[in-house]
């Protein structure tokens, strides 16, 4: 395939150490897990670096200067977080330790407005992240969950939604970009559908954000939810945007320092937004180290960035799918990320152990979706997920490595 047009890949491969580093026996690493966690640029790592080694000290704590400068990186990293996502406010920025926090925290403050015979709906789609805290706060309100089915294809089908969004719907939570099949979701009708019958709307981003241009005002959703260690930043931080409105009528989720207006013995007052969700010391480096991940992504353009994936995409479903024996599990109408597919006979976890030998990292399993893998009746399936930085090669040593698989399993 010609080399891509958009993104000097070599030069973006670069930035980022790990993946000039060796695994078993010299080989040259192939990472293809970036849909489980992306690696970091220098920058990134350097941020944390200087920030422990020469800034650290609490945060909206203290008068000291140490205090003062990081509460400054730390704000500045929430605004790069409302410039990545074209949020109007910095305070609609929740840090969050990551998606699923942020789902938690989003499904656990919606349920004070449910009731029972209210519905609830996800799509088939989901992650256990973006399923299990529905089912909580349905199980504690006496609301009920409805799904989006999902087609052989791996698109949702939107044919049903008249049927599955009515009038008892008050919240609708569905992924952008599926984690396990790579399906990009049509979201514009889903949201359409939701704001119709008055349906709070979530967008689960953690499989977008780090492949497409995320504009929150454009998705026309409530809350927006992704996680810093798939965007190339560090783990253990995430971000949930979410409308003002929305977030001012929302109960905070933990209580502790920092979120409080004033404390007595007889009752609390809540500070304003972020901080009335934000309870604890905050992960300060999380933060700083997300902020400079998304600094670096702006700089080197999402738009670049999914032109280059959608090519690359293209050019490993083309040499994958002539692969003897190679089924994909889903073929979705746009796709990113993610291609999952299993090879005849052959398990994935066998599969993936002999790439791993070869050097090729892929997750192997259901990947935190067994309603996905229960819809297409497998198991589990070969999950091959990219990022900026992979290359055609690395798509010619996965096919290279599949022939192996077939010659010592086939
Ligand atoms: N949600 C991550 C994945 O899909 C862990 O691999």
């Amino acid at each position: 395939m010609p080399a891509t047009a958009a993104l000097d890949v070599a030069a973006l491969r670069a930035d980022f150490p790990i993946l000039q580093r060796t695994v078993h026996d010299g080989r040259p690493l192939v990472y293809l897990d970036n849909a489980a966690t992306t690696q970091k640029p220098r920058v990134v790592l350097d941020r944390l670096a200087a920030y422990y080694g020469n800034e650290n000290a609490n945060v909206h704590r203290g008068v000291h200067v140490l205090s003062a400068e990081g509460t400054e990186a730390y704000e500045h990293a929430r605004r790069s977080v409302q410039r990545f996502l074209g949020a109007e406010h910095a305070r609609e920025v929740v840090f969050t330790r990551g998606t699923t926090e942020a789902i938690n925290l989003v499904a656990h403050g919606l349920a004070s407005f449910l009731e029972e015979g209210d519905e609830i709906v996800v799509s088939a789609l989901e992650h256990h992240a973006n399923i299990v805290p529905w089912q909580m706060a349905a199980e504690r309100t006496g609301a009920r969950l409805r799904v989006i089915p999902v087609l052989d294809t791996g698109d949702l089908d939107l044919s049903t939604l008249d049927e599955v969004i009515t009038d008892r719907t008050k919240v609708v939570a569905v992924t952008h970009t599926s984690n396990a099949l790579g399906t990009v979701v049509d979201l514009a009708p889903i949201v359409a559908a939701a704001r119709a019958v008055g349906a709070a709307v979530l967008i689960d981003g953690a499989q977008a954000a780090p492949h497409t241009t995320v504009d929150v005002q454009a998705l026309g959703a409530d809350f927006f939810v992704f996680s810093g260690h798939k965007t190339f930043g560090p783990t253990g931080i995430g971000a949930l945007w979410g409308r003002e409105a929305w977030l001012e009528r929302l109960p905070p989720y933990q209580g502790g320092g920092d979120m409080i207006d004033r404390v007595t013995f007889e009752k609390t007052t809540f500070a304003g937004l972020p901080a009335k969700f934000e309870a604890g010391t905050p992960h300060v480096a999380g933060g700083i180290g997300l902020g400079t991940a998304l600094d670096y992504l702006m700089e080197v353009g999402m738009d670049a960035v999914e032109a280059s994936e959608h090519e690359l995409i293209g050019y490993a479903e083309d040499r994958l799918g002539a692969v003897d024996g190679l089924r994909f599990v889903g073929t979705p109408r746009k796709r990113a990320g993610a291609i999952s597919f299993v090879l005849d006979g052959i398990h994935p976890y066998d599969a993936g152990t002999v790439l791993d030998r070869l050097g090729i990292a892929v997750r192997t399993g259901q990947h935190c979706a067994q309603p996905v893998m229960d819809r297409f009746g497998v198991d589990g399936t070969i999950r091959a997920s990219f990022a900026l930085y992979n290359t055609p090669a690395d798509v010619d040593a996965l096919v290279e490595g599949l022939a192996t698989v077939r010659t010592m399993f086939g």
